[in-house]
C-alpha cells in the first residue's frame, strides 16, 4: 500500500458472517462512515434484516462452498464497481474432540472456519490488489492458546487463519494489499452463548453469571461487545492502519495475556 493511503476508510465492502453478532456490528459501522456494502451469510433471514438496516445487497451464500464464494464475489463486484475492503467474520463453534466419531465434525469446523476463508481469500485479493485494499480474517484467542473443551476442530481452524493471514500478507503485500486478522475472546453474540448456555447448565446459574464467571480472570472482567470487535475490524481496514499487515490484533480483555498457572494468586 502507497502513502498517503488511497482513502481514509472502506469504501466499497464485503463482509461475510454478516447476519451474525460481528458481522452485523461491522456492517452497521462502515456504513455508518458511508461505506457501500454487500453482506453474505448462509441465514437468509437475519440477513435481509442487516441490509434494510445498512443499505446493503444481500448475497446469501454458503461460505464453504467454493462455487457459491466465486459467484458471491463476482456479484459483489459487479454491484459495487470493485471492492477495497473485505472483512470475513464467518465462523461456527462446531463441536468435537480428538475422537474417531468426531472426524465428520472436524472437517466441517475447518471448511466453515477455514476453508471458506481460505476461498475468499482467492476470490477477492486481486480486486483488493487492483484497489490498494485489506482483507480482515477472523481467528480467536482458541488460535493462539488451546480453545474450550470440544472444540479440537475449531482451535485448529482459527490456529491456521494465523498462519493464512502472516503468509497472505507476505504474498500480497508487494501487490499493495494488506491482511491482517482479528483475534477476539468471547463476544456476546449468538456464537458465545451457545457456550454460556452451556455453562450456565452445568453449574447452574443464568445466562450472565455464565458470563461473568467465564471473565473471572480475564484483566478487564468482562466479555466484549460486538461494537468493540466491529470497531477494530473499521481500524484494520482504514488509512490509520495503512502500515498494518500480517498483524494479529487481539482484542480478549487481556485474556491471553494471563499465564494460567497465576490465576490462583488472583486476590
Ligand atoms: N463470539 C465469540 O465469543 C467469538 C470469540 C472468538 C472468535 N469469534 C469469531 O468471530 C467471528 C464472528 O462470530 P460471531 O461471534 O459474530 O458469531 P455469530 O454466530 O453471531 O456469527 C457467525 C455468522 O457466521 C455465519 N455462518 C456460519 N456458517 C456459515 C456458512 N457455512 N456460510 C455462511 N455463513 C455462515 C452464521 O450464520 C452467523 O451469522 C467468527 O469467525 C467467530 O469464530 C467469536
Amino acid at each position: 500500500m502507497s502513502y498517503p493511503p488511497r482513502r481514509a476508510k472502506p469504501e466499497l465492502a464485503l463482509i461475510t458472517g454478516a447476519a451474525g453478532g460481528v458481522g452485523s456490528a461491522t456492517a452497521r459501522r462502515l456504513a455508518e462512515g458511508g461505506a457501500k456494502l454487500v453482506v453474505t451469510d448462509i441465514n437468509e433471514e437475519r440477513l435481509a434484516k442487516v441490509a434494510s438496516d445498512t443499505g446493503a445487497l444481500a448475497v446469501p451464500a454458503d461460505g464453504s462452498d467454493r462455487e457459491a464464494i466465486h459467484a458471491l464475489v463476482a456479484r459483489a463486484v459487479e454491484e459495487l464497481g470493485g471492492l477495497d475492503t473485505v472483512i470475513a467474520t464467518q465462523g461456527a463453534a462446531i463441536g468435537g474432540g480428538a475422537n474417531p466419531k468426531h472426524v465428520d465434525s472436524y472437517h466441517r469446523a475447518l471448511d466453515v472456519n477455514l476453508h471458506g476463508c481460505f476461498y475468499l481469500a482467492g476470490e477477492v485479493l486481486p480486486h483488493l490488489a487492483a484497489s490498494e485494499g485489506s482483507l480482515v480474517l477472523f481467528a480467536s484467542t482458541a488460535g493462539l492458546i488451546a480453545g474450550p473443551p470440544g472444540a479440537a476442530g475449531y482451535t485448529a481452524a482459527k490456529a491456521a487463519i494465523i498462519g493464512l493471514t502472516r503468509w497472505l500478507a507476505r504474498d500480497y503485500g508487494p501487490k499493495g494489499v494488506r491482511v491482517n486478522a482479528v483475534c477476539p475472546g468471547f463476544v456476546r453474540t449468538a456464537l458465545a452463548e451457545g457456550s454460556m448456555a452451556h455453562l450456565a447448565e452445568r453449574e447452574g446459574i443464568s445466562l450472565e453469571e455464565a458470563y461473568a464467571l467465564s471473565a473471572a480472570h480475564v484483566p478487564l472482567r468482562r466479555v466484549a461487545e460486538p461494537e468493540e470487535i466491529a470497531a477494530c475490524c473499521a481500524f484494520l481496514a482504514s488509512g490509520d492502519a495503512s502500515m498494518v499487515t500480517g498483524h494479529v490484533l487481539v482484542a480478549d480483555g487481556g485474556g491471553a495475556a494471563v499465564d494460567a498457572s497465576t490465576v490462583a494468586f488472583d486476590g
